[in-house]
C-alpha cells in the first residue's frame, strides 16, 4: 500500500470503534500517525491500536466523553494540530420531535455539528498555513439534501447543517490544499449495531443487504485521496431512499 499520507498527523474522532475504527485503520496503513479518540471502552481503544500497529502503522488514542460544546478544546489539547481531521463520532436518537427533550436538542447538536465545527475552526488556520489539509465530516442517512426525518429530527437537522459547514470550508480553504466533505453513510451495521437495529437495516436496505464499515470506509478514504472532490456532500447508501 502506497504511503500517501506519510508524513502527515489524523485525528479521528469516534476512531476506536464502527466507522471511524476502520477510517483510522486505513489512514495507518496509508502512512499518517493516527491518533484516535474514544469514548468509553478502554478495550475497543486497545483493540483499535493494535490493529493499526500491526498493520504497520502509527497509532495514539485517548479516551475522552465529547458530548458538550467545550469538548473539543479537551481533544485538541492531545492533538493540537493534525493534517487530517475525520469527525466519525455522530450519535443518534429516535423519537418524534414532540418528544425530543431539550437536552436531546442540545446534546444531539453539540456533538453532531458544534463539536465537529469548533475543531475544523481550531484546526483549519493551521492546515491553510501549510496549504495542505483533509477534513471529512459524517452525515446521516439521506442527509445529503433537506428532507424530513420522521423520528431523527435533531440527528438529521445537525447532519445536514454539515453540509454548509463543508461547502464554506471548500470555498475559503480549498484554494490552500485544503478539502472539506461529508459522507453520508446508508444502514450500516458495526459492532454497536444491536439485533433490532440489525433486522431494521436488513429490512431497509436496497436488497436486504446493510452495508459495513469498512465498505463506508474504503470510498470515504478514497475522497481523502483526491482533494479534487471538495465541499461535496455524497451518499454512500446503494441508492437508499428512508
Ligand atoms: N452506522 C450507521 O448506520 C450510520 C448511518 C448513517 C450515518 N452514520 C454516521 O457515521 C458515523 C459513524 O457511525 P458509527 O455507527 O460507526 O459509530 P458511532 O457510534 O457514531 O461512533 C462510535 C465511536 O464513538 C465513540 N464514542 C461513543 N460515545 C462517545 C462519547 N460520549 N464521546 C466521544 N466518543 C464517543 C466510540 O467509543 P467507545 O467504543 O469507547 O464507546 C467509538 O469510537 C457517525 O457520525 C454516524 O452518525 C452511521
Amino acid at each position: 500500500m502506497e504511503k500517501i499520507f506519510a508524513g502527515k498527523t489524523a485525528l479521528v474522532t469516534g476512531g476506536t470503534g464502527g466507522i471511524g475504527k476502520a477510517m483510522a485503520l486505513r489512514l495507518g496503513v496509508r502512512g499518517a500517525r493516527v491518533f484516535v479518540q474514544g469514548g468509553s471502552s478502554p478495550e475497543r481503544l486497545e483493540g483499535t491500536l493494535k490493529a493499526i500497529r500491526d498493520a504497520g502503522g502509527e497509532a495514539e488514542g485517548f479516551l475522552y466523553d465529547a458530548g458538550l460544546p467545550e469538548s473539543a478544546a479537551g481533544i485538541l489539547d492531545r492533538v493540537p494540530r493534525p493534517d487530517i481531521l475525520i469527525c466519525a463520532w455522530g450519535p443518534y436518537k429516535r423519537a418524534p420531535v414532540e418528544q425530543l427533550l431539550a437536552h436531546d436538542w442540545l446534546f444531539l447538536t453539540a456533538a453532531n455539528l458544534t463539536l465537529p465545527g469548533i475543531l475544523i475552526s481550531s484546526v483549519l488556520g493551521n492546515m491553510i498555513g501549510k496549504k495542505w489539509g483533509r477534513i471529512l465530516l459524517f452525515g446521516g442517512t439521506n442527509t445529503d439534501a433537506i428532507r424530513g426525518f420522521a423520528t431523527t429530527a435533531a440527528y438529521s437537522a445537525a447532519k445536514t447543517a454539515l453540509g454548509v459547514v463543508a461547502k464554506s470550508v471548500a470555498l475559503t480553504a480549498g484554494p490552500y490544499g485544503v478539502s472539506c466533505n461529508v459522507v453520508c453513510p446508508g444502514l450500516t451495521d458495526t459492532e454497536y449495531t444491536g439485533k433490532a437495529a440489525r433486522d431494521y437495516n436488513r429490512e431497509r436496505s436496497p436488497g436486504g443487504i446493510p452495508l459495513n464499515s469498512g465498505e463506508i470506509a474504503d470510498m470515504a478514504i478514497q475522497i481523502l485521496e483526491h482533494p479534487q472532490v471538495n465541499g461535496a456532500i455524497i451518499p454512500i447508501d446503494r441508492g437508499l431512499k428512508l
